[in-house]
């Protein structure tokens, strides 16, 4: 619903100023950073996406329809899989074939639970294809084969004579898929290998040789890149020309830890100050991207390649009773508020940032739904995705902001994160956070280069609690409501922004 403005506004010097550069945008919001992630992991396959054929659960050759028909309400763009640590130990003929005859396997990093590869190629490519998204395929560069990682390419993606495409055939599929984004393993220095960044590099420059273009097919080959700020491995990787011939994209991996890896802190028991530490960590994702950024411009100024956040998302501690190794967490109000900030970090530095992938996508970590047999939960980082869709693809308006200070005992951060875009229809939209636990704020919006505003429409994320969430067997606790805290008047907008919210506004110029 949109409103008409011509009230005046108040603030003489206020406090908290966004400028909005309309005469600016220069860089499209790839949809890409609004990216998701499927490991085998706990229940984000099975049990998440794939229940199978015989499942009570409303399924279309074996995937779950619930599922399907919420990503595809937040569009989602593509899917990262099959990990993840998982990637680096995953040979992909066992998850080909009549599934009664594929090998049964363990899961060595997530439970050692067994893994029956039901869920293999064809059946990722089958769920790329029902969400309607790009698949994001991460090869074995760990315990495989460059054989291996190259025979899966041309299976995927040649239309030509070979032993693999025939293999595809008899598989059941005649044509090629297109996949274009290929992980050149993952986490090389940890899970993936334990390699050192000069040993990865000459490993992935091997593989990468020999993983090829088929049939029009153009591969975006990501290589493994830095943890939180290993600037080493960003340096190792950019230096040298041959080497970033390489490759398309270098991933970034941060995950927002609360405490530390041994003691993370739980997922909806915290107080003020964990909420605070969780923010003070999740802006630290903007001095990574800065930093691996002014590496990347030395080596490569015209931006060729792109900065892949393929995992980052909030880590809290399993639920209790839940397996330790299935990484299952509830997903509150501070989810959203992180997810939301994250999103506007990403949208004002894509000009680097090609490409994002919250982990993870079901029942693991930082979730967008949650699955119990039959049932099916939103979580609130659902709803800032769904809010935030409306940045797919549009034009990143450029933002400068100033604002007060969200305090806690003698430590302080910037209550507000903005970021705007501007799409096909010329509609802009803005997004904005409050990480502030008690107070609202009052927020002028100046929009450079137009002359006035014609409509304003908003919608909210917040609750009464920080921890609000979504649960099983409830209504739901936190989803968006209609917001219209706001005033315009010719080129300036005003906003109250309430404590602990996301708001994403429609604005017609
Ligand atoms: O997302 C969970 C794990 O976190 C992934 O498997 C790994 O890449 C990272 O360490």
């Amino acid at each position: 619903m949109a409103t008409m403005l011509s009230t005046s506004l108040s603030a003489q010097n206020p406090a908290n100023v966004l400028t909005i550069q309309v005469d600016k945008a220069e860089h499209t919001i790839s949809r890409h950073l609004y990216g998701h992630f499927a490991e085998h992991l706990g229940r984000c396959i099975y049990g998440g996406f794939w229940v199978g054929e015989n499942s009570p659960i409303p399924n279309v050759r074996g995937i779950r329809q619930d599922v399907v028909q919420a990503l595809r309400d937040i569009a989602i763009p593509n899917l990262r899989w099959p990990g993840g640590c998982f990637a680096d130990t995953y040979h992909w003929k066992d998850g080909i074939g009549p599934r009664d005859q594929r090998p049964t396997i363990i899961n060595v990093h997530w439970g050692g639970v067994t893994e029956d590869n039901s869920f293999g190629t064809h059946e990722f490519m089958d769920l790329c294809e029902q969400l309607g998204c790009d698949p994001v395929i991460c090869g074995n560069l760990g315990s495989g084969t460059v054989q291996e990682m190259a025979q899966w390419v041309e299976y995927l993606t040649s239309d030509n004579i070979s032993p693999m495409t025939e293999l595809r055939k008899k598989n059941g599929r005649e044509k090629p898929w297109r996949v274009r984004f290929w992980g050149l393993g993952n986490e090389s220095w940890g899970c993936g290998g334990t390699m050192t960044a000069p040993y990865y590099s000459n490993e992935m420059r091997r593989y990468s040789t020999f993983c090829l273009n088929y049939s029009g097919n153009e591969l975006y080959k990501v290589a493994c890149g830095p943890y939180g700020d290993q600037i080493e491995w960003t340096e190792t990787l950019m230096k040298d020309e041959s080497t970033r011939r390489m490759f398309k994209g270098l991933a970034l991996h941060y995950y927002t830890v609360c405490h530390d890896w041994g003691k993370k802190g739980s997922a909806t028991v915290f107080d003020e100050s964990e909420w605070f530490i969780t923010m003070k960590k999740t802006l630290e994702m903007e001095t990574h991207i800065r930093r691996h950024s002014e590496v990347m411009d030395r080596y490569d100024p015209e931006k060729r390649i792109g900065l892949v956040v393929d995992e980052w998302g909030n880590w809290h501690d399993v639920e209790p009773g839940s397996n330790p190794g299935f990484l299952y967490q509830q997903n509150t109000l501070r989810d959203a508020l992180v997810a939301g900030i994250n999103l506007n970090l990403f949208n004002n530095h894509c000009d680097r940032v090609t490409m994002a992938n919250i982990a993870q996508t079901i029942n693991v970590l930082q979730a967008m739904l949650l699955t119990r047999d039959g049932q099916l939960v939103r979580t609130p980082s659902f709803y800032v995705y769904k809010m935030y869709k409306v940045h797919h693809d549009a034009a990143m308006i450029p933002v400068v902001l100033q604002c007060e200070a969200f305090r806690l005992a003698t430590d302080s951060l910037p209550a507000l994160t903005a970021s705007a875009s501007r799409n096909a229809e010329g509609i802009l939209h803005l997004s904005i956070t409050n990480i502030d636990l008690r107070q609202s704020k009052e927020l002028v919006c100046e929009f450079t280069g137009i002359r006035s505003i014609q409509r304003v429409s908003g919608e909210i994320l917040t609750a009464s609690a920080m921890n609000a969430y979504n649960d099983f067997d409830k209504a739901e606790a936190v989803q968006p409501a209609r917001f219209d805290r706001f005033k315009a008047k010719a080129n300036r907008l005003q906003v109250t922004m309430p404590a602990k919210s996301v708001v994403v506004l429609e604005i017609q110029l």
